[in-house]
């Protein structure tokens, strides 16, 4: 159930240049949250007068009915910017569990994840849900990033045992090349049961479309600009495939089947 809360900032800090985790205490119970969903965060300061979207990063399990909300986050504008500056004990408006978080079948046991940049922010949630019920030594982190900076939480990946294929722009850490050359190769050799994705529209694009070519089941997680997050104000709205009507990211979305959308 969506709630709103006042959540207190218990820990913050910087883990790469540019990004930082926040963990949120909310006396909401947010331990049935699904990797995938995300939250609005507002009364940041810096003028930011609306609610912001974040992916929930990790689930700290407190209790049976108590864990506290990790957020990943790059600093990019008004928001982020005022976001990092803030300590452990301000209280902050939280909006959420919102949206529809990623689909996992049980059957599911090769799964590919491509993260690109930011876009980690929830593949480390749906990676802890993985473990709860399977072994991940049949899964692979394809991580791209636009140099070394930007590849993150790869202490998380090798504590969950997890192969991870590293790429950069400028080719600072791991192959120089965008995530998805590996991805491709991978996938043909040998075929996942599903590739699940986050990162920036270009990358998903190609994503879905390695999919679409090998005959894969594909779920992306898509940004938007969003105002209120909860499907009232229409701003989020995305084309759905056949052109002909609208998906909401926010409620429909963010984590949606890659052939539900048009690329
Ligand atoms: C469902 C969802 C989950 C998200 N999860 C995360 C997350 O886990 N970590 C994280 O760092 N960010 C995440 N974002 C993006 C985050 O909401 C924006 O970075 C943030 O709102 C920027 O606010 P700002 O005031 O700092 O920057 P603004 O001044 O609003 O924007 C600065 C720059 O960033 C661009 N920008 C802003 N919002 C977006 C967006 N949604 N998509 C693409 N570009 C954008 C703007 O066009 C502008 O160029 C998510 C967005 C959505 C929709
Ligand atoms: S953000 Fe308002 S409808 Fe999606």
């Amino acid at each position: 159930m969506i709630q709103q809360s006042v959540a207190e900032i218990v820990d913050h800090r910087e883990i790469a240049p540019g990004y930082r985790r926040m963990v949120l205490e909310s006396p909401v119970d947010y331990t049935a949250a699904r990797p995938g969903q995300f939250v609005m965060l507002g009364g940041v300061g810096g003028g930011a007068f609306l609610r912001r979207p974040f992916s929930i990063h990790r689930l700290e399990i407190e209790s049976q009915d108590r864990a506290r909300v990790a957020l990943l986050y790059k600093i990019v504008g008004a928001a982020t910017a005022a976001m990092g500056k803030l300590t452990p004990g301000v209280r902050l408006d939280l909006l959420g569990p919102l949206g529809q978080g990623f689909r996992v079948r049980e059957d599911y046991r090769r799964i590919f994840i491509a993260a690109g940049g930011i876009g980690v922010a929830p593949m480390m949630h749906l990676l802890e849900d993985l473990a709860q019920t399977r072994a991940l030594d049949a899964c692979e982190v394809f991580l791209g990033g636009r140099t070394s900076h930007d590849l993150l939480c790869i202490d998380d990946f090798e504590r969950l045992a997890v192969k991870v294929h590293r790429t950069t722009d400028d080719g600072s850490d791991g192959a120089q090349c965008f995530l998805t050359h590996p991805l491709e190769i991978a996938a043909q050799q040998r075929p996942p049961d599903i590739i699940y994705g986050c990162g920036p529209m270009d990358m998903l694009s190609c994503v879905a479309g390695i999919a679409t070519r090998l005959g894969l089941p594909c779920q992306v997680s898509i940004e938007a600009a969003m105002a209120c997050g909860m499907g009232a104000c229409l701003g989020c709205a995305v084309a759905d495939r056949a052109g002909d009507g609208y998906l909401h990211v926010c409620k429909d979305g963010p984590v949606f089947d890659a052939d539900q959308l048009r690329w």
